[in-house]
């Protein structure tokens, strides 16, 4: 007789959910209410906020908020109903495509109903067994995902390491020869963890040596990167060697959903053979009118991004100049690296936010080694210097007590 499938699911909640029952509604799956903002309320104190990629700061803007609410009063969530290829296309759909081509400089755009799904499926549409895939070593999961799909050979090179990639591009190159195939290179704008780029420059020079196709998940760059906001293609100087460009609207634009950009015949192949979008529903309206606004808002005030960088430079040399290691992050995203058990990292966060009323993510094993605990902040646009000055006092404050030891209690602090 089989065992029951679920029997080991009773005391087995994953290497992330291990410690579910201490963690539950405070490290983890945390409620912030009110208003979207630096200053959030958790468990029923207002607290500093940095753990949001409302990068410009637009989720709380009025207009949004009243474009949201109108759009969502005239059109309701449910029209359109059906796939876009079915029953769920629109003018304002079609609209919303064109101006984000323009906006990344590409010829057309297919929008997806979820950034992972897109990243995931586009993948998955775009390889053939013949095909090679070569990816960065550190690469989202929805990349991950996509090439677990992939039926042919794949190559992974360490992160940003290109003396490597053109390793695994001679060997790509010599099995898709064989194959009959071709070569898809995929790596990200902006590295989510690290807020380090990918190296996307070097990446396109060496398309004068190798034959291949570029695919950038630019999720954390789109908004937040480049003299427009176009992304860190843009910034970099080589956007038109970006032969697919992916872009959330889960970040900069506080949205949801998301978008591929590329050459007029490969997004509509895409837009006919694209699982994750021909055989789901297409985006509602309310999302669609919001994002145009957002683009709108985007274009229309340059000085969102410039508070945004003015913000990101003052807290990161804020936090350098008090000795933290940030590593080699590059844009907005902010990691502080410290050491100490999981034990210690929590109470660190407790600490932080209970004693000094600041509300930051928290990142240790297994997502990261053992040993490592990186506390993530998200500067946006509408963070105060003020709001710089307190966290790193606070930060002061903790890794003081971090290093004598007044963490380590060696159990995880429960909460009910
Ligand atoms: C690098 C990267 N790619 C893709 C995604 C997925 O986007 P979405 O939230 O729109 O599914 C994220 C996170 O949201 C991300 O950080």
């Amino acid at each position: 007789m089989p065992k029951d499938l679920f029997e080991k699911f009773k005391d087995n909640r994953g290497p992330l959910g291990k410690h579910s029952k201490e963690a539950h509604g405070y490290f983890t799956f945390p409620k912030l209410e009110g208003d979207i903002s630096p200053h959030m309320i958790f468990r029923g104190k207002k607290l500093l906020n940095w753990s949001l990629n409302n990068y410009l700061g637009l989720a709380n803007h009025p207009e949004v908020r009243e474009t949201d609410s109108e759009a969502t009063r005239q059109y309701g969530l449910a029209y359109p109903m059906g796939a876009r290829m079915m029953s769920g296309n629109s003018n304002l759909h079609e609209q919303l495509e064109a101006e984000l081509s323009e906006y990344v400089k590409k010829p057309d755009t297919i929008l997806c109903n979820y950034g992972y799904m897109a990243m995931l499926s586009a993948i998955d549409a775009i390889v053939t067994r013949h095909d090679v895939i070569v990816y960065d070593s550190e690469s989202h999961a929805c990349i991950i995902d996509g090439v677990r799909l992939h039926m042919g050979k794949r190559f992974v090179f360490p992160h940003n390491d290109i003396a490597n990639l053109e390793k695994q591009l001679e060997r790509a190159s010599k099995i898709a020869e064989e194959q009959g195939g071709g070569i898809l290179v995929i790596t990200e704008g902006v590295f989510g963890m690290r807020g380090d780029m990918g190296k996307l420059k070097e990446i396109v020079e060496l398309k004068k040596r190798f034959k291949f196709r570029l695919f950038v998940d630019d999720a954390h760059g789109i908004g937040t990167m480049g003299e427009t906001g176009g992304g860190t293609g843009e910034h970099q100087g080589c956007q038109d060697g970006i032969d697919l460009y992916f872009g959330t609207f889960a970040k900069s634009f506080a949205l949801i959903g998301g978008f591929i950009s590329g050459e007029e015949d490969v997004i509509d192949f895409l837009r006919y053979n694209m699982r994750s979008q021909i055989f789901a529903k297409s985006l509602p309206m309310p999302i669609v009118v919001g994002a145009l606004k957002r683009l709108e808002l985007m274009r229309k005030h340059p000085e969102y991004r410039e508070n945004l960088w003015k913000l990101v430079h003052y807290l990161q040399k804020g936090l350098k100049d008090a000795g933290f290691n940030i590593g080699n992050t590059e844009s907005p995203v902010t990691p502080v690296y410290l050491k100490g058990s999981i034990e210690e990292a929590t109470n660190l966060v407790l600490d932080l936010r209970e004693n000094h009323g600041v509300f930051c993510s928290m990142v240790v094993y297994p997502v990261i080694p053992k040993g490592m605990i990186i506390l993530r902040l998200i500067p946006t646009s509408v963070h105060t210097f003020e709001d710089a000055d307190k966290t790193i006092a606070a930060f002061r404050a903790i890794t003081k007590n971090l290093e004598s030891g007044v963490y380590n209690t060696g159990k995880i602090p429960a909460f009910k």
